[in-house]
């Protein structure tokens, strides 16, 4: 079965507009909240059999009243609890999605973050087709800014030629058992270091697919972003 897993654990410390964590801050004319934008996308896409909503604990009630509030269907979503990072708040749906389907290699899981509320179908469908065949994906885009890396804040450690770098974005896809065991079997240490779900494959020198991003296909992390994203869904970006 191939599922989706929409990351909503979070509660925007950059953001902090309102009591509301960002994920639930409404968007465009109808006012609709951004996470139902985001799994709006996802319901387009028919070869999801079930998707799951990773929400905050303190916010799962509210979650669920926004699914009766947009009339979703509830047997195809599920609202379960984050955790305490991003990566457990992915493992918490895993743990949700074997319960209720029970586990098996076959799975696949597209991670996608709630905050990024312009995925489109083809990102959707590539990424499952890429987990498919390479057990694991990240959609990216092309960096069009020089990365700088400097190891210490003052001074540039090095600077790696443009044209091999990318930035990454969500969905990212994995064969979902791999995921879990690959997850458990890191150090203490390697899971303290791991600020996305695609480095535990690179930990442990597994491919990872490329899929295509867009430069819509942006996260609201700060108030900036929000703007933004309310000028693509109102067309206001000019020519
Ligand atoms: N996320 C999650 N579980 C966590 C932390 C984050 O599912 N424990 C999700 C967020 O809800 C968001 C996505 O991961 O959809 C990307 O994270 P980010 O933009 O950093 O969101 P927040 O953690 O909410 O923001 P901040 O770091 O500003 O507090």
């Amino acid at each position: 079965m191939i599922f989706g897993a929409i990351v909503a654990g979070g509660v925007g410390n950059r953001m902090n507009l309102s009591g509301l964590p960002k994920q639930f801050l409404p968007l465009g004319d109808s006012e609709k909240p951004i996470i139902i934008h985001t799994l709006e996308k996802f319901l387009i896409c028919k070869k999801l059999d079930f998707i799951y909503l990773g929400v905050h604990k303190d916010w799962v009630g509210y979650a669920e009243e926004l699914l009766d509030k947009y009339s979703i269907d509830k047997k195809r979503v599920f609202v379960t609890p984050g955790g305490a990072d991003r990566n457990l708040t992915i493992l918490n749906i895993i743990d949700a999605i074997e319960k209720n389907h029970g586990p098996s290699d076959e799975h696949i899981i597209v991670t996608h973050d709630a905050v990024r509320p312009f995925v489109t179908l083809r990102m959707i469908n590539e990424n499952i087709e890429a987990a498919k065949e390479f057990g694991a994906s990240d959609t990216v885009i092309e960096s069009v800014d020089t990365i700088i890396e400097s190891k210490d804040g003052e001074l540039i450690s090095s600077i790696p030629n443009r044209s091999t770098m990318y930035q990454g974005q969500t969905p990212q896809s994995f064969k979902m058992s791999a995921l879990k065991n690959l997850y458990s079997d890191l150090s203490d240490e390697e899971k303290s270091v791991l600020t996305d779900a695609c480095r535990i494959f690179i930990f442990r020198n597994k491919p990872v697919k490329l899929v295509k991003g867009d430069t819509f296909n942006i996260k609201i992390t700060t108030v900036s972003d929000y703007k933004i994203a309310q000028a693509i869904l109102g067309g206001n970006l000019g020519d």
